[in-house]
């Protein structure tokens, strides 16, 4: 047993893993670049208030799976670790005048988000979010280019079979009447009600919804759903928004008892799981509209929509899918020697390729050439250039390890050598023939 683990929840990504993330991230980057997204990057950890205000005080969030930060210092701060990025996006958005930029100002970030959650498979304290929020478009057609979007994002990451679940949760002129509706459905199911959702029923009835424990699945099957209370505006805009995905050919199932886990969606709320999936950790991602955002962070009344998707969850439905994982890039060439010791010429030549812009390495071990050659090899190079005793006329030996010929190359001619090889062959990646 190694005397120091990760912490519970948290996973290393080791180099295959983070291969595949990249490979999602860069996707990520790609998608929001050519939909005119630009990236923004916001601090991990904010006032605690931003979350607390932001995504509401009676969340599971915020209750029970904020990571809050003691500081050292007096700065009379409190801050935690953002558990999701909008809450920080918007706070940035507001803080930089973004009100004044032409709207609607569409911001991405990746990166890592922090929540103190009971660890189990697909749920970690710390997870990586490939998120997309576009503020300042009351919608409806943004809405649906935003899910789109995040459709889009699984099918060319690979996830082909997946299942997008939309909803409308209204307004604050509808939202009300409907909650209290739902309030007096529970407080008639009192009985059947875990202490934790008796407490939480006063405060904020439409969390009981989407609670996690498994004794809320059968009530919750039978309260009241959103979308028979509507007001006229927002039956229009959900209307609207079911209109221009129908016209897109983007296939969804209308789910009205999905409410989202945060308190600041307004209207369309989505999720999405891969296909025969059911349990809320298995979502692969979410998002909606969230139109008080922006005022409750101290902002002029802006509406704004979004999504988060998980990409530790999608590299985890990506492997049960069996997709194979991307593979790692494998060196063009690698630097031997005939003589053991002689690191300083392998590393002089492999740093000249390097400096030209060549994926290459110098075996620096003191050991036999066949050892060498055999390290080259398994690292899945194309080629090993070996130094040895035609050096002394500027010369060393390319050996084409996939193919296994070998010809003596000027010194002065190995990068053009090397360059054309690798233009002509599609050289070889670790694991490929
Ligand atoms: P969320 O549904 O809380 O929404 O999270 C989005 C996605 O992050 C989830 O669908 C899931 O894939 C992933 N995720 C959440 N928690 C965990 C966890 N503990 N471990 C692994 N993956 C997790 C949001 O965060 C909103 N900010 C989305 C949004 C953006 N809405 C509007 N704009």
């Amino acid at each position: 047993m190694p005397a120091f683990r990760a912490p519970r929840g948290t996973h290393d990504l080791l180099p295959a893993d983070r291969a595949a993330f990249a490979r999602l991230e860069a996707i990520a980057d790609d998608l929001t670049d050519r939909y005119g997204y630009r990236q923004i990057e916001t601090p991990l950890f904010e006032q605690a208030a931003v979350f607390e205000r932001g995504l509401g005080e009676v969340t599971d969030v915020v209750e029970k799976e904020l990571f809050r930060i003691a500081p050292r210092s007096d700065e009379g701060e409190i801050w935690a670790l953002r558990p999701e990025p909008t809450a920080g996006i918007v706070r940035a958005y507001v803080q930089h005048g973004m009100q004044t930029w032409p709207q609607p100002v569409k911001l991405t970030m990746t990166g890592p988000m922090f929540r103190y959650d009971r660890p189990q498979a697909g749920r970690y304290r710390q997870f990586w979010q490939f998120d997309v929020e576009a503020i300042g478009d009351p919608g409806p057609a943004i809405d649906a280019e935003i899910v789109e979007l995040a459709m889009r994002f699984y099918a060319e990451a690979g996830l082909g079979e997946v299942e997008l679940l939309l909803n409308s949760i209204g307004d604050e002129a509808c939202r009300p009447g409907y909650v209290d509706e739902l309030a007096a459905y529970y407080r008639r199911h009192l009985d059947e009600l875990p202490q934790t959702e008796r407490a939480r029923l006063e405060r904020s009835p439409l969390r009981l919804l989407d609670s996690k424990d498994p004794a809320m699945v059968e009530l919750n099957a039978g309260a009241p759903v959103i979308t028979d209370h509507l007001c006229g505006l927002c039956a229009e805009h959900f209307a609207g928004v079911r209109a221009h995905l129908d016209a897109l050919g983007l296939a969804y199932r209308l789910e009205p008892r999905l409410v989202r886990g945060l308190d600041y969606y307004t209207r369309t709320a989505f999720e999405v799981y891969p296909a025969g999936a059911g349990g809320q950790q298995s979502a692969v991602g979410g998002g909606g509209r969230y139109d008080g955002l922006v005022q409750l962070l101290g902002g002029r009344p802006t509406p704004g929509i979004g999504f988060g998707i998980g990409l530790d969850r999608v590299l985890l439905a990506l492997d049960q899918a069996g997709v194979p994982k991307a593979p790692e890039p494998s060196p063009l060439a690698v630097v031997v020697s005939a003589d053991p010791a002689a690191t300083v010429e392998r590393l002089r030549i492999a740093t000249v390729l390097r400096a030209e812009g060549l994926r290459a390495r110098a075996d620096l071990g003191v050991r036999k050439l066949g050892r060498q050659i055999e390290g080259a090899a398994r690292d899945g190079a194309h080629f090993a250039v070996i130094v040895g005793d035609e050096l002394a006329a500027g010369d060393v030996r390319l050996k084409d390890l996939q193919a296994g010929t070998q010809r003596t190359v000027p010194l002065e001619s190995l990068t053009r050598e090397l360059r054309r090889a690798s233009a002509s062959h599609r050289h070889g990646e670790k694991g490929r023939g």
